[in-house]
């Protein structure tokens, strides 16, 4: 972790709090500013986590989706963080039994997993592990709660619940458009004005990131090779082989402004 990293991460908060504080505070923008102001002093930074654990009552984890990079941060923060410190994981495919099998606190280790965008999105999956105590999973609960957020409870499961259906069915977008049975803004508009989706597969594959989407398939397909649902698409890995990520790159299934 970087200084410009973590420069890039406040400068990012600020950013969506103006979006909140516009509308919320549109007739009286000095209150808006100040309340923009008292948020931002309750977030500190640090390039030690370490350092940071010793003072956590809960260490939520958001770094690279790599197995072995995740369970060599947990077992070490295991080594720094108080007794009853939580950890939980903000993967979106990975299995977290396996992420904090590294630590000598499994009962008190879970998921915590949001999504995009944070600030707008209501949900948020907890998931509990097999060893996951019955006191870390209400905290857990609680915690989301305490953010105004709305939890479902959900098992250790590849994608737990909503990209275990969303995933294979942006796959399947994909696929229906790889056979020649239309284009991607036909497929896009059907979904959204035929289904009430607020993104259409192309667009929110765009928004999630075309290599977080071949990441979480290529894991399920190796896993389970003979399971159509998590068959690979042939145009997905070419995208994803010619940099051309989604919004992040400013290029996808279709072209964004820089
Ligand atoms: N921070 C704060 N507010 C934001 C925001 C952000 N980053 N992004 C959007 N908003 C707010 C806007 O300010 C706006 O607020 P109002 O309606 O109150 O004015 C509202 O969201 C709508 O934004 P826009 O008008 O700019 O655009 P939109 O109507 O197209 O909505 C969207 C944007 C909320 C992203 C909507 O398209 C949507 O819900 N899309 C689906 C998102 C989704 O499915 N996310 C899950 C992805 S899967 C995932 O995250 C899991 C994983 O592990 C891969």
């Amino acid at each position: 972790m970087t200084d410009d990293v973590l420069k890039k991460a406040m400068k990012g908060i600020q950013a969506s709090l103006r979006r909140v504080v516009k509308k919320t505070f549109s007739e009286d923008p000095e209150s808006g500013d100040e309340f923009i102001q008292k948020v931002m002093q309750k977030v500190s930074t640090s390039t030690d986590p370490g350092a940071a654990a010793a003072s956590s009552d809960l260490v939520l984890e958001a770094i690279v989706e790599n197995m072995k990079i995740k369970q060599d941060l947990f077992g070490f923060l295991d080594k720094m963080a108080p007794e009853h410190t939580v950890f939980a994981s903000n993967t979106s495919s990975l299995p977290i039994g396996e992420i904090v099998s590294t630590t000598s606190r499994q009962d008190r280790c879970g998921g915590l997993h949001f999504f995009n965008p944070v600030p707008m999105m209501k949900l948020v999956e907890v998931v509990a592990t097999s060893s996951t105590s019955p006191e870390t999973a209400e905290s857990l609960l609680n915690f989301t709660k305490a953010l105004g957020k709305t939890p479902v409870c959900c098992k250790d499961t590849p994608g737990f619940i909503v990209n275990r259906l969303l995933v294979p069915y942006m796959m399947e977008a994909l696929r229906l458009h790889e056979r020649g049975h239309g284009s991607i803004e036909d497929i896009d508009t059907a979904m959204k004005l035929g289904a009430g989706y607020p993104m259409g597969p192309f667009e929110l594959s765009d928004y999630v990131g075309l290599d977080t989407m071949k990441f979480i398939i290529d894991g399920w397909s190796e896993k389970e090779p003979d399971n159509p649902i998590f068959a690979p698409s042939e145009l997905l890995n070419k995208l994803v082989a010619q940099g051309k990520l989604g919004k992040k790159t400013a290029e996808g299934f279709y072209k964004y402004k820089k």
